[in-house]
């Protein structure tokens, strides 16, 4: 047979954050779980990413933390890169779309496309906040969905419908960044004419009889429903340059850089290893499966403008094979949304529990066919139900019992019964049928094959007591016993490529020998763990996670999204209390000087002040007595509000204000730096 060649991608991640399990649900864990599977049937495979660190997405994320956009992807590449480190994610290289090759690449895309007569220039209509003073990225306005009518649909996806948006045609557009409304202003910009491309994707899609119904049927109608040129530059300074003189403060879109990422990743990654040219052994072989692992979101732009730009461009590139899509994964029933404190910490997460167990509780949860969630229940119930009680339990069982009864070495299969052949082709068929799950990106399927090995084995334990036999009939004993060091080698294998490091303390613990990895999936299979052979030491593979300990986590996402109410209610009080300039300017404000002074009869706050303004005198009523004496402040120069209505105090009428600064109400009346300045001078 010959050797598969893979190259397999997951989506860039953007540099603006850290990233959380949603996305790790969609576009990772199935990628890295396909990969690891792939390496051990012998498939030349390279699996790359990066981070997107370009968009305007990320000028304002630094902008919002008081950095460069430079510090900023360079501190979230960092971020990034570690809590995939932690997950295992088993990259061949992780690169950013940030280096200078990458540059070069997006703009000779660029160049050739033009050049071949797909880009055009035009000068359209855009959102303008005026009060931000920019044009508005597709992503930061937020308005009602032109097709479903759904509120707070992102300018250029609703993420309820899925449908493309025309950020012009969004209904009551606001901007992210300032709620205010935009208006719409004349840019020039350079546009992808994807409508030219439509035969030629129709065609390619054609091609493609084994892909989820529902991703080729959401481009099929993309396509039928006409595809209008996209704009592929923005107004802005942070990103790559657009590689025309007239452009020079343009930047090409991001997404018109971004699947490029996919090209430039393996570049790297062939410099990398130290053959530079590697990288076209791969994205110039028709041979190659070009697998991309994506979120749903992402299918527009990896089904049809990034195959319209391989298409346009003079390059023989390969073009995606599959792309497949995962639905939304969300956290107790809402979106992960760190803004919102609905979120778990990773890095705290890490420090608690065991990277297997989430592993495998998304694994068995992924959201494939519909959006699934992650709850803090599942987690513990896949843990300590499936992980501890199941695989655990039978993995322990047998190891403890062979080196109790057996010397710790693998006994003699002979004579076996019908239980023990059919167990042993179970291991087979099992085996066979996860390999298809995951051929097909099925990991839901494949984490419940895995359980369903363990529970055979269980079951097979039960039924053949080999603490009975072992009394009764010493060479059943010791064929059931092999029987489940058999069942253990497979459950190591079949069961690496979602939880490696536990696959690989069952190797360890089987005695054998080498990194699991390296071992052939089929070879590995077929290979019986000899008769003879000494065994390694049981150690217990998963903890059980307390009630209490996740009464807890539930106890803090509660206590975090209600401290996040908190504060946007305070920050959304002090948004409403801005004034505009204007509003300031209506005020008006002169330096008086106090020329008579009195208490209020019966009150215990007010005086009655004559204010001299200069060309007149007015009468303020003040809430001053508590700290100033009349005789303290008569001469003193202060400010006066001097355009405020009338108004009556304990029936006396007030014609204006004194300013003071109130330090738990004792206050402090504001004055003048020069006294000799002259009363009625105006303040601004
Ligand atoms: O949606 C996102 O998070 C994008 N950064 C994905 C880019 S995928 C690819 F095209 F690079
Ligand atoms: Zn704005």
């Amino acid at each position: 047979m010959n050797q598969e060649k893979i190259l397999v991608t997951s989506a860039l991640p953007y540099a603006n954050g850290p990233i959380h399990f949603g996305h790790i649900a969609g576009a990772y864990l199935p990628a890295d779980i396909f990969t690891r599977y792939k390496r051990m049937t012998g498939a030349d495979i390279v699996y790359v990413s990066g981070t997107d660190e370009h968009g305007f997405a990320i000028t304002i994320g630094a902008q919002a933390e008081g950095h460069s956009p430079q510090e900023h992807v360079d501190k979230y590449n960092k971020v990034i890169s570690n809590i995939f480190k932690q997950f295992n994610i088993s990259f061949d290289n992780f690169s950013r779309t940030s280096m200078p090759h990458h540059h070069k690449l997006a703009q000779q895309f660029f160049t050739q496309i033009r050049n071949n007569g797909y880009i055009s220039k035009k000068t359209t209509d855009q959102l303008f906040c005026e009060k931000c003073n920019m044009f508005l990225a597709d992503r930061y306005v937020y308005g009602t969905c032109p097709d479903c009518d759904a509120e707070n649909a992102r300018g250029d996806e609703c993420g309820a419908c899925g449908s493309w948006i025309d950020p012009l045609k969004l209904k009551q557009p606001h901007c992210k960044v300032c709620n205010a409304t935009p208006t719409v202003k004349q840019t020039t910009h350079w546009f992808l004419e994807l409508g030219k491309f439509s035969k030629d994707l129709t065609a390619w899609l054609d091609t493609k009889t084994d892909w989820k119904p529902n991703v080729k049927n959401f481009i099929s109608k993309m396509i039928e429903n006409g595809l209008e040129g996209r704009a592929i530059t923005r107004d802005m300074d942070w990103g790559v340059k657009v590689p025309l003189s007239e452009a020079e403060a343009k930047r090409l879109y991001v997404w018109f850089d971004a699947p490029i990422g996919y090209v430039s990743a393996t570049m790297e990654w062939a410099e990398k290893i130290g053959q530079p040219d590697k990288w076209k052994d791969y994205w110039y072989d028709k041979n190659t499966q070009l697998v991309h692992f994506i979120g749903k979101d992402n299918l527009p732009f990896h089904c049809v403008v990034w195959p319209a730009m391989i298409m346009g461009q003079d390059e023989d590139f390969i073009l995606p094979s599959d792309v497949p899509a995962n639905e939304f994964y969300n956290l107790e029933g809402k979106p992960f949304s760190k803004s919102s404190g609905w979120y778990v910490d990773i890095e705290d997460f890490f420090k608690t529990y065991n990277t297997d167990s989430i592993r495998y509780c998304i694994a068995a949860g992924a959201p494939e066919t519909k959006d699934a969630d992650f709850t803090w229940k599942d987690f513990q119930g896949r843990n300590n139900s499936e992980l501890a009680d199941i695989l655990g339990n039978f993995i322990n069982r047998f190891l403890k019992f062979s080196a109790n009864y057996f010397e710790n070495k693998v006994p003699e299969y002979c004579n076996p019964s019908n239980a023990d052949t059919k167990t042993l082709e179970s291991i087979k068929e099992l085996s066979q049928t996860i390999s298809q799950h995951y051929s097909h990106f099925h990991v839901r399927k494949a984490a419940f094959t895995i359980m369903e090995l363990a529970r055979v084995g269980n079951r097979y334990f039960d039924e053949k007591a080999p603490w009975k036999s072992r009394k009764t009939n010493i060479q059943d004993c010791a064929c059931t016993i092999n029987t489940c060091i058999q069942i253990g080698k497979a459950l190591a294998i079949i069961s690496y490529p979602i939880i490696p490091t536990t696959a690989q303390k069952i190797w360890d613990m089987l005695g054998l020998p080498d990194k699991i990895e390296n071992n052939n999936w089929t070879e590995a299979l077929q290979t019986p763990v000899a008769t003879g052979h000494q065994l390694g030491n049981a150690e217990v593979l998963f903890a059980k996670i307390e009630d209490a300990t996740i009464a807890k986590e539930e106890e803090k996402l509660h206590s975090m999204v209600a401290k996040d109410k908190a504060d946007n209610a305070k920050e959304k009080t002090e948004k409403t209390n801005l004034i505009t300039f204007d509003q300031f300017l209506s005020v008006k404000m002169q330096v008086g000087e106090v020329t008579q002074a009195e208490a209020v009869k019966k009150s215990k706050k007010l005086l009655k002040l004559q204010v001299n303004l200069g060309q007149k005198s007015i009468q303020i009523v003040s809430g001053i007595k508590e700290s100033y004496q009349p005789q303290d402040i008569i001469g003193k120069k202060v400010i006066v509000v001097s355009n405020l209505k009338p108004a009556k105090l304990m029936g006396i009428e007030s014609q204006g204000m004194l300013l003071a600064a109130n330090d738990n109400n004792k206050l402090s009346l504001i004055t003048v730096d020069n006294p000799e300045i002259s009363t009625g001078s105006e303040v601004s």
